[in-house]
This record gives C-alpha cells, sequence and structure tokens, in this order.
C-alpha cells in the first residue's frame, strides 16, 4: 500500500503537536505548584530573572520552563521586551484556580494515570477492575480541581434551576444526600448556598470522606455530614434531593443505585445525575470533549465499575438515552434532561 506523503504529513504535525502536550503535562503542574501562572498572570510582564525572584524558583529552570509555556501558546513572549507575560484569556486557564475554566484540575489526574498503568495493563490483560481507592492518590485531588470550577460557576446560578420545584425546597429547607460525594466539592457549594437545608455526602473511598470533612470544616460550614457508605446502601429515607456529580458511571450497578434512591427519596423527590457530556452514539463523540472523556474513561471510570457487583461499566459517554435506561430500570417513571454545558449533561429523574 502507498503511503499518502500529504495524509501522513498531517497526521504526523497532528502527533508532533500532541507529543509536545504530553510532555509539557508535567510543566503545567509544575507551574502550578511553583506559582509560576499565578505570579506571571497577576505581576506580568518580566523576565525568567524577575520570575524566578519572585517565586524563589531557579532562574536557568524558570527560563526553560518559559520557553515551552511560550512555545505552546500558554503565555506570551515579546521579542522587542524579551519579556513573557499572559492574556486575560490565558490567565483564565492556567493563572486563576477561581476561574470557571481553569483547566490544571486535569493534568493532576492524568497524572495518576501514567502512574497507575501498571495496574491497567494487568487488568486489560485479566478483565478485572481498579478499585477508586487503588490509584494514585493525585487522582482524588485532581477530580477535585477539574471539577470544582465548573460546579462553581454553574451548580447554583444554572443547574439547580432548571430542576423542577428544587430551589424552592432548598431554600426553605430540604434534606439532600450527595452520592459518590468524593472530597465534596459539589457538597459544599450547596451546603453554602442553602443554609436552611441538611447535606450528607456519602462515597464508598473511605480516605475520600476523611478529605471531605477536612474540606466542610475549611469552608466553616456547618449543615453538612458525610459517611462511608455505597450508593446501593446509604442509610436514611424522606430524602428531597438525591445528587450523583460524575460517578453514577463509575458505579458497578448504576441499575441499582437508582433503584435504592428511588426507594429513600420523598414520593416527590427528585433524583439529580450530573454525567460528562456526551451524545448516544460513538460516530457522535469523536470529537476532542469525545476524546478526554474516552481516555479517562478506558483508564479510570470503566476499571472502577469493573471492580464492583454487576460490573455494568457504562463508561464516561453513555450519554442520555443510556442514562435514561439506567434510570427507568431502577424504578424511575419521570426523565428528562434539564440543562447541559459543553462537559456536562444535568438530567433529572422523579418517581
Ligand atoms: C469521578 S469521582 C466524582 C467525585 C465527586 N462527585 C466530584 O464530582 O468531585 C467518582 C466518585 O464515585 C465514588 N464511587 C464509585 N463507586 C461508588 C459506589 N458504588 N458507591 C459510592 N461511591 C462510589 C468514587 O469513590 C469517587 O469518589
Amino acid at each position: 500500500m502507498e503511503l499518502n506523503e500529504e495524509k501522513l504529513n498531517e497526521l504526523l504535525g497532528q502527533v508532533v503537536t500532541e507529543m509536545g502536550a504530553a510532555a509539557n503535562g508535567p510543566l503545567i503542574l509544575l507551574g502550578d505548584k511553583l506559582g509560576l501562572f499565578k505570579c506571571l498572570s497577576e505581576s506580568g510582564p518580566m523576565d525568567s530573572t524577575e520570575l524566578a525572584a519572585k517565586t524563589n524558583t531557579a532562574e536557568r529552570y524558570v527560563r526553560e520552563w518559559l520557553s515551552a509555556q511560550a512555545a505552546s501558546g500558554y503565555i506570551t513572549y515579546d521579542a522587542n521586551t524579551k519579556s513573557f507575560s499572559m492574556t486575560p484569556e490565558q490567565a483564565a486557564v492556567f493563572g486563576d484556580n477561581e476561574s470557571p475554566v481553569f483547566m490544571t484540575g486535569a493534568y493532576y489526574a492524568i497524572t495518576s494515570v501514567y502512574k497507575d498503568t501498571p495496574k491497567i495493563e494487568k487488568a486489560f490483560q485479566t478483565g478485572d477492575g481498579v478499585a477508586w481507592g487503588d490509584h494514585d492518590t493525585c487522582l482524588f485531588c485532581g477530580t477535585e480541581k477539574f471539577f470544582s470550577p465548573s460546579y462553581e460557576a454553574n451548580l447554583i446560578s444554572t443547574w439547580i434551576p432548571s430542576l423542577t420545584g428544587v430551589e424552592e425546597k432548598l431554600k426553605s429547607g430540604a434534606k439532600v444526600a450527595d452520592i459518590g460525594c468524593g472530597h465534596a466539592a459539589s457538597t459544599i457549594i450547596m451546603a453554602r448556598a442553602f443554609p436552611n437545608s441538611t447535606f450528607i455526602g456519602f462515597d464508598y473511598h473511605d480516605k475520600s470522606i476523611e478529605q471531605a470533612k477536612a474540606r466542610a470544616a475549611e469552608a466553616g460550614v456547618n449543615n453538612i455530614s458525610f459517611q462511608v457508605a455505597t450508593a446501593k446502601e446509604f442509610p436514611g429515607t424522606e430524602y428531597d434531593l438525591v445528587t450523583f456529580f460524575d460517578c453514577l458511571h463509575d458505579m458497578g450497578d448504576p441499575v441499582g443505585a437508582c433503584a435504592h434512591v428511588k426507594d429513600v427519596l420523598k414520593p416527590d423527590g427528585t433524583c439529580m445525575i450530573v454525567e460528562p457530556f456526551a451524545n448516544d452514539t460513538l460516530e457522535g463523540n469523536l470529537n476532542p470533549v469525545g476524546r478526554a472523556f474516552y481516555a479517562f474513561s478506558t483508564t479510570i471510570c470503566t476499571p472502577c465499575s469493573l471492580n464492583q457487583e454487576v460490573g455494568m461499566a457504562l463508561g464516561a459517554q453513555a450519554g442520555e438515552k443510556r442514562l435514561q435506561d439506567v434510570a427507568t430500570s431502577g424504578g424511575f417513571t419521570h426523565f428528562r434532561k434539564a440543562t447541559e454545558t459543553p462537559f456536562n449533561l444535568i438530567l433529572e429523574a422523579r418517581a
């Protein structure tokens, strides 16, 4: 078979670009941990000597780091003044951890994937799963850092109001369970916004629940508690709202989880399911967002589900139709997409 030179060059061009992105991944972490992005975005333009002095780092390393970021298009270089700076857009993505588009968290999760590759390799050969808690700890803080900005930007302003009658209940005082809460990014945001309501975060990973308790104490919210429990067995009844944030597809038995939620909700209660955005077909997900989620799904979500009973392994690109099948198989009769963002589907299930 003859090679088409033009197509080959096009593919190689893509691969070189992405090889650079992969090699630059650890530099993004260093930029975050050492405060290089933050300092440059707040106090630039500056050269490597100034940035090194302000961040208490070694100039030679900082100079090389700055060159790599400028070649990536993540910071800006002015050849006339020989100084570096960040545009408002570059600052929003890398320099400001309060920005809704702060993307650095993903790189912490990616670090765990590289470290855990031997476990995933074995799982490919055996078909066994890998539990959430068996991953490198970078995954847990990476997940929190990656999801928090979007929850901060959307959860209270858009997602809760998109659900039928839920915002009013939360304002006047409701009982809420947040399932698979991880480090409690979503639980704390809700508890802060609705002081008359009580929130209980559940997760089957004990270390995440420890961190969730610490985060809630740091945030100073006291209408919140946490407990280690699985989605199928968490305690309590008469909930007004039960939420799943980016975790239903990680569970071995999402149908069983939905059935348990239906049992413990009040008759007029709501189950809110936030899932990674996906279309219903593979071909509909062959795009940059689908690519990132399929990759995380292969190494994190699918092994997590396969490690549990049933092992349904929905994957992170299940899509609305399959998620509706899960919710209705669990006994919910009303299901609708309440809203969406480029990264998330917000789904509502009711009895
Ligand atoms: C991708 S993380 C999402 C964490 C959190 N909801 C957030 O948005 O930051 C998935 C979470 O689901 C939890 N999980 C997986 N299977 C579970 C199960 N069967 N019961 C309870 N939690 C589970 C994991 O421990 C993990 O914390």
